[in-house]
């Protein structure tokens, strides 16, 4: 195991431009919300899971979007509701959340 189990990146980026971004999905506060919901589990630690909040990931039609390291499993989400099930299914059980789960692979090779 590395020093983290697992590391989950969110995409918070901003754009003023009026291009779609993850800012405008409440990619912030989720990630807030997952960082809290982590701690209370108490597995937001070495050894266990950490969030980090990254620009922007080059898929922000599909956001707001995260990845979560080290399998590199990207997940699209909306509501608390989706972060718990991500939280709940592969964090803890190690299992991926077909309903949010995006293609891995890069433009053209699906
Ligand atoms: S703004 Fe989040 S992936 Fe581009």
């Amino acid at each position: 195991m590395g020093y983290f189990q697992y590391q989950l990146f969110f995409c918070t980026n901003l754009r003023k431009s009026g291009k779609r971004c993850c800012a405008d999905g409440n990619a912030e506060a989720l990630r807030d919300y997952a960082k809290q919901k982590l701690k209370k589990l108490g597995i937001h630690r070495a050894g266990a899971c950490r969030t980090n909040t990254c620009s922007c990931l080059d898929r922000c039609e599909d956001g707001p979007v995260l990845v979560i390291y080290p399998e590199g499993v990207w997940y699209t989400y909306k509501t608390t509701q989706d972060i718990d099930d991500i939280i709940e299914q592969h964090i803890l059980k190690g299992e991926v959340v077909e309903r949010l789960k995006l293609s891995s692979e890069p433009p053209g090779k699906n």
